[in-house]
């Protein structure tokens, strides 16, 4: 293997050659402090970090990234902080979905405008794996990830809760009456305990594990809790490795091949992953030129059983499957069902890193023979209202549900849902299919996690928990219920599902993986012809952009111009 000289590193033409520019380099270095042999000939590493105030799964990262920093040290690299978009999914609205690209271009422009060699990656909440890692690609320098861990199990009246799935679960049992105000509000005490981000499998731990299995972290790193010590040797591991990864000319793109991908996907069913995944995969493999059709998705779904036993799917959470032996043991279950040479950024194969590791409560992590369920979480719906695709999640909703023709009751975006939904003349019962229109990529826009649309309180009096919901929206993976989303194209650009009315019957088969409207073909040429186009929501800014350059759901929500393509050049220096 080669291995790179000094004067090869990138930052050598910042800081290595000798003329005027590099004069003012090297000497605003030392108006910071740094002498020459702090920096001169090693790697620079820029540790990206998406830590603010307001990132309630980050707070942590101040200690974190000075390990990364212990271990470039250690290393013989020169470590640089590099704050980023933070992305909270708790507080970013309309929808946190908006900001991916954002994180994922401020990435790729720190990484290229500025003398870096090398990043270590630090992100957990939501959207900051895929932002981190699609902006890294796209620039294509060694690069590790480093997850932020899940937070610990929440705890309340005696019982263990999960982020996002209990809350939905005791909301509703409040909503139909059987829970006070105040056991209610006792569980804000609960239910977060400590940094780290969501603790179910929801899209925090579901993209963690995807990077892992894709080959961006070192061995483990996704399942550890984020308060544990191991998680700090992990991030000291991290700034070490990145180092060796720079001499070594180690990039993403030598990492993140078709066969790594789909290994992603294998995982994702193997854990009961979120439906966001499909999206941010999508985008990840599209930055390096790899396209990747739903099918794809269905396709390995039906060969995947679902072995981790985690809410919403399972029973369990993070915490207890780190214990049980974590995604390793977890993968190693189903190596047979994986690319095992398959490159990872310790140098070694997915295969050579998890041979050794032992599933610890076979409960919590299941054998094949024993599955949580048979097939993985997934399947991906088309038919005249989702021409290009929609997602289901069969194995969080209710199985009576999976075949199901019911009366649409439509509402045209989330605020007449939220006006309408409880308005006791709502003509509306168990059996009919809420539809929620104008919540897609452009309509909302950004796509927000509104696909698992609250049922009317009516119908949860009866005792009722699963409707089918149909919405051109994402669900936070901590949802659950039988909620088809993605539907694609949105109503917003004129797919069917701007065409639904109140009364139309619904076909879902998920068996047979069918999305129907049964109206004839006639009725929606004309529905077609009569509709209006609703208005564009933002005309300068952030959001005019990405309402002019986002694509639909099944191709990732990229911006169409971060494909991969092109090389951009890298920046002169003078
Ligand atoms: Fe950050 Fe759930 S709020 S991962």
């Amino acid at each position: 293997m080669h291995k790179k000289t000094p004067q090869e590193l990138r930052s050598y033409r910042w800081l290595g050659v000798n003329d005027m520019r590099s004069f003012g380099h090297r000497s605003r270095a030392k108006q910071m402090g740094y002498a020459e042999e702090d920096y001169a000939g090693k790697p620079i590493i820029g540790i990206i970090n998406t830590w603010s105030d307001l990132n309630t799964c980050h707070s942590h990262f101040p200690e974190r990234v000075e390990e990364v920093k212990r271990g470039v040290w250690q290393a013989g690299g020169f470590p640089v902080e590099l704050p980023a978009l933070s992305i909270t999914e708790i507080f970013m609205k309309p929808s946190p979905m908006m900001y991916r690209n954002l994180l994922a271009m401020e990435v790729e422009e720190h990484l290229r405008s500025q003398p870096i060699d090398g990043a270590v990656l630090m992100g957990g909440c939501d959207k900051t794996t895929p932002g981190l890692l699609m902006g890294a690609i796209s620039m294509n320098l060694p690069a590790i990830y480093l997850p932020a861990g899940p937070m610990l199990r929440g705890n309340w009246n005696g019982k263990y809760l999960g982020s996002g799935s209990d809350v939905w679960k005791y909301w509703a049992e409040k909503c139909a009456g059987n829970l006070s105000d105040e056991e209610w509000s006792s569980m804000e005490d609960g239910i977060a305990r400590s940094a780290g981000h969501c603790m179910t499998m929801g899209t925090a731990s579901t993209m963690t594990s995807i990077a892992e299995t894709l080959g961006f972290t070192l061995p483990g790193a996704a399942s550890i809790p984020a308060v544990d010590a191991n998680h700090s040797r992990m991030a000291t591991a991290c700034g070490r490795r990145i180092v060796e990864m720079v001499w070594e000319d180690l990039k993403p793109t030598d990492i993140l091949t078709i066969e790594a991908v789909e290994n992603a996907i294998t995982a994702d069913m193997a854990i009961g992953g979120s439906t966001n995944a499909i999206i941010h995969l999508v985008a990840i493999a599209g930055r390096a030129g790899i396209k990747l059709p739903l099918p794809k998705f269905d396709e390995i779904s039906q060969r995947v059983p679902l072995i981790a036993n985690i809410r919403p799917s399972g029973q369990y959470l993070m915490e207890d499957f780190y214990y049980a032996g974590g995604l390793r043991a977890c993968l190693n279950q189903i190596r047979s069902l994986l690319h095992l040479d398959a490159l990872t950024v310790n140098g070694k194969t997915l295969g050579e890193n998890i041979e050794s590791a032992k599933v610890l409560n076979d409960d919590v992590i299941r054998s094949r023979e024993n599955p949580v369920v048979e097939i993985g979480g997934t399947a991906v719906l088309y038919g005249n209202l989702a021409p290009n695709g929609a997602v289901i999640k069969p194995t969080a909703c209710d199985k009576n549900l999976w075949q199901h023709t019911g009366r649409a009751v439509v509402f045209k975006d989330y605020n007449d849902m939220s006006a309408r939904l409880n308005d006791e003349n709502l003509d509306v019962d168990e059996t009919c299919v809420l539809v929620l229109q104008n919540a897609g990529p452009l309509g909302a826009p950004g796509m927000p996690e509104w696909g698992m649309l609250p049922l009317p309180n009516k119908v949860l009096k009866k005792g009722v928990r699963d409707m089918v919901r149909i919405s051109d929206a994402r669900m936070s993976g901590t949802s659950y219920g039988a909620c088809v989303l993605h539907v694609s194209p949105e109503a917003y650009v004129g797919g069917t599902l701007a065409f639904v009315q109140d009364g139309d019957l619904i076909e879902l088969d998920v068996p047979h993986r069918k999305l129907n409207l049964l109206v004839s073909d006639d009725e929606l040429a004309q529905r077609r012809a009569a509709w209006v186009k609703p208005e564009r929501k933002y005309g300068r800014g952030y959001g005019a952009l990405f309402t002019e350059r986002v694509t639909q759901a099944h191709e990732g929500c990229d911006f169409d111009f971060l494909h991969a393509g092109e090389p951009t050049p890298e920046p002169e220096i003078h």
